[in-house]
């Protein structure tokens, strides 16, 4: 055999790069040969890996795949006492037991925990007990909460504790003292091998974690880890809420400086056309929810198989527009990439590494200022992987030379740690966990390795992070997955109870739009209803009271009565306030308001630039604007989707009020559809559902980048399609009208002013 390095050369020039190495067709493994019992398996990478599937709970003992060799066999089985076992199983899944507990005791003592069981710690005399006190077994074959720590006081670092699982060497605590940290056979490490007692008091790098190969981590965990490091949202609706100090200086982008993106994404063959998509809707998703918190990054996109492909480059005039982004990402050709096999990581981090380089100069030429790139900006990489790094090196290498380009870790002063942030997701079983937690970042009390078990699992973790709850107070968010609740699906909903004393209950909706107020129709009340008499129900909780209500000023029904109409609507709105403030859940969430900060954000617009002007350009477009209402139907909430006629249609729109029979009496419609109104219903271009009595008060909403903007509140309409006695026949002639939010901007500026919704 020759030197290596020409060895290499032919293996690229051959292009596909099995695992192995090996040329295809040259070897052929019987599935039927390596069954697993109780289990499930599937052929990857054309034939040449065997990967087991277990029911949830359960395992493949001893190993998640199978290789076909050279001979044509599958790779044996070794189990954990390194006897070669004939047939592989699904074994239940069980968490591993601590190898050592200082200062203290713990029960039962068990090589290996069943799913639910519970271990119970307790300290010696003299020590405090840190952490829980008990921790269950989980059914992913971890365990519950952090640590246990049994500590003196001693040490001008707390002790770190033994993670389960792990061994440490190493009891002294003083500054510049170190621990190492090594796994029970069969686990592998995740986390910093080593750490030091830092000046601070805290220990450098992150907690080790001893797992199980077979232990993945769930969608809801790295949603939270992973939100955790991307929450510094820009996001103040709630003044009270606090970050902690870790997680604060995170996304903050300093006035001057800059962040980039980098998302790096395995397409190599055995990730397939189905799973690739999955992969970029979660990096859509991503992308959505980064540019949702106000921020506006340089994204630089990087795909890669044996090669690797750029489809975003930082420096791309666009690259800090969340939509021109999105869209590169939505033409994304898996084809490009989809007759090779390796996977390149390495090639992959010199690319983002020759971007940074790029970026750098680009700008110097510019005649920015110094080392913008290099010394000012944050740079976050997003790597997702399905496979081992097959080939091209190790990448460890080119994480240091990263490091070292943005002067990370050089000096002791100023470590500069937080300019780069390395995560890696793992997905599947041909992920090799340590491999993959090497190259991530490694800081205190966050989590830059994760290991899901399908990228669904991804999506999902995406979509948790959308919803989760340092989000709630931002304004026109809902979940929208298929198993979401209605209210879930439109947190902003309301009801509303008018008691009139020996009249009976007439109801109205209405839209949550901070924690006080509920936006409504004025028509929804008398004149003289008292705040008592009104109750409304918030997500769940029914009956809540209502300390005041403000209608319109110029709202007045009976204004043309002389003219003998006897009802009429123009500034038919009204905010009803709330004696308790509401507690923001998934299923109680403002809406967003037209010419607010929310609005801006939602609508991914520069802030302070962007004006009202420009919010009611970007919504109400001229034309057919598509926009949805809200009808109960209980327990149900249908979206009923309509066109807003803001163009050429308008008049006709308009002009259909004349037919109303509350209007036989007027003699041009514009005495009664006057500038406030927006017009929606009829059959042009297509028939557009009606809004009913009782939806009176609920919002006209527009969706834009998946956030919800209310723009109208719902008035009065032509004809009642859900009286009894108009079922089945509606007629063309069936409009609603609809007070346009835009034209009470100031009285909704005034009522709200202490809602610190940031007006425009
Ligand atoms: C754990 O589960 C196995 C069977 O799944 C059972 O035989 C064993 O008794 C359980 N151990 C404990 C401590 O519950
Ligand atoms: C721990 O679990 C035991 C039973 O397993 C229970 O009696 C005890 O109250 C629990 N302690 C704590 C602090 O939750
Ligand atoms: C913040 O919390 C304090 C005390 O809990 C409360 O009085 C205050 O109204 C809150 N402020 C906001 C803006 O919610
Ligand atoms: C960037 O910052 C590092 C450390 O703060 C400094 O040593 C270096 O000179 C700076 N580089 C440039 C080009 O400004
Ligand atoms: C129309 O005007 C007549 C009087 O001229 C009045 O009796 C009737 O109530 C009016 N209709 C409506 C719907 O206002």
């Amino acid at each position: 055999m020759g030197p290596a390095a020409p060895l290499l050369a032919w293996l690229l020039a051959l292009g596909p790069l099995r695992l192995g190495a090996a040329p295809p067709d040259t070897r052929k493994c019987d599935p039927q040969e390596a069954l697993i019992v109780g289990g499930t398996s599937k052929l990857q990478k054309e034939g040449q890996v065997l990967v087991y599937q277990c029911p949830e709970g359960q395992f493949p003992y001893p190993t998640p795949l199978r290789q076909c060799r050279a001979n044509s066999r599958w790779s044996p089985l070794i189990a954990r006492d390194g006897r070669t076992l004939a047939k592989a199983e699904c074994r239940a899944i069980q968490c591993p037991g601590p190898v050592d507990f200082e200062n203290g005791h713990f029960h039962p003592r068990q090589p290996r925990y069943n799913i639910s069981q519970t271990l119970t710690f307790e300290c010696f005399e003299g020590y405090t007990l840190w952490g829980p006190h008990n921790r269950t077994c989980l059914p992913n074959g971890k365990w519950s909460g952090e640590t246990t720590v049994c500590d003196d006081g001693e040490g001008q670092c707390r002790d770190p504790g033994i993670p389960i699982g792990a061994r440490k060497d190493g009891k002294n605590y003083r500054v510049e003292d170190r621990v190492r940290y090594t796994c029970q056979r069969g686990l592998g490490m995740f986390g910093s091998k080593e750490r030091t007692c830092l000046e601070s008091g805290a220990w450098s790098g992150t907690e080790p974690e001893c797992r199980d190969k077979s232990t993945y981590d769930t969608p809801q965990e790295v949603s939270a880890a992973f939100i955790a490091s991307l929450s510094e949202t820009a996001e103040v609706a709630d003044a009270n809420r606090t970050f902690s100090e870790s997680v604060k200086r995170r996304i903050r982008i300093q006035p001057g400086g800059s962040m980039n993106i980098y998302l790096v994404l395995d397409a190599s063959d055995s990730v397939g056309e189905g799973k690739f998509s999955h992969a970029r809707n979660a990096l859509l998703q991503l992308i959505e929810k980064i540019s949702s918190y106000g921020v506006f990054p340089h994204y630089g996109i990087v795909t890669f198989a044996t090669f690797a492909h750029t489809v975003v480059r930082t420096f791309d005039p666009e690259s800090s527009d969340a939509d021109w982004v999105i869209n590169k990402l939505g033409e994304l050709q898996y084809a490009k990439h989809s007759l090779q096999a390796g996977t390149n990581t390495r090639r992959a981090l010199e690319t983002v590494y020759n971007m940074m380089i790029t970026q750098e100069q680009i700008e110097k030429r510019s005649g920015h200022k110094q080392a913008p790139v290099i010394n000012s900006t944050r740079h976050v990489l997003i790597l997702m992987t399905d496979g081992n790094t097959n080939m091209g090196g190790s990448p460890v290498p080119v994480v240091n030379q990263i490091r070292e380009l943005l002067s990370i870790g050089r000096d002791i002063h100023n470590p500069r740690e937080d300019y780069l942030d390395i995560y890696v997701f793992g997905i599947g079983a041909l992920v090799n966990q340590e491999s993959i937690a090497e190259l991530a970042s490694k800081k205190p009390d966050e989590k830059h390795t994760f290991h899901l078990e399908k990228i669904q699992d991804l999506e999902e973790t995406f979509q948790n992070m959308i919803d989760e709850s340092e989000t709630l107070s931002m304004c026109g968010l809902s979940l929208s997955h298929k198993t979401a609740t209605p209210l879930e699906k439109n947190p902003w909903h309301i009801s509303i109870k008018v008691a009139r004393p020996g009249k009976g209950v007439e109801s109205c909706k209405g839209a949550l739009v901070s924690p006080y107020f509920v936006l409504t129709a004025a028509h929804c009340f008398d004149i003289n209803d008292q705040a008592h008499w009104i109750t409304v129900d918030v997500g769940k909780t029914t009956s809540n009271k209502v300390v005041s209500l403000f209608s319109h000023p110029d709202y007045n029904i009976g204004k043309l009565r002389s003219e003998r109409i006897s009802e009429f609507y123009d500034y038919d709105v009204a905010l009803v306030k709330l004696e308790k403030r509401v507690t923001f859940s998934p299923e109680t969430r403002p809406i967003c308001l037209p010419c607010t900060e929310g609005t801006t954000r939602a609508l991914r617009r520069p802030h302070p630039k962007t004006s009202c002007q420009d919010h009611e350009r970007q919504l109400l477009k001229v034309g057919d604007v598509p926009s949805f209402f809200v009808h109960e139907k209980k327990p149900a909430l249908e979206r009923k989707e309509v066109l807003i006629k803001n163009g050429p249609k308008k008049w006709a729109c308009q002009a259909d009020a004349k037919k109303a029979t509350i209007y036989v009496n007027v003699t041009d419609v514009a005495q009664v559809v006057t500038p406030r109104f927006l017009c929606t219903g009829g059959i042009e271009p297509v028939v557009d559902p009606n809004t009913c009595k009782g939806d009176s008060g609920g919002p006209l909403i527009i969706t834009q980048n998946r956030r919800y903007i209310q723009v109208g509140v719902i008035s009065w309409g032509v004809f009642d399609v859900c009286n009894l006695k108009n079922k089945g026949k509606v007629p063309p002639y069936a409009r609603d009208f609809h007070l346009n939010l835009f034209t009470v901007l100031p009285w909704l500026k005034e009522k709200l002013a202490e809602e610190q919704l940031g007006f425009l």
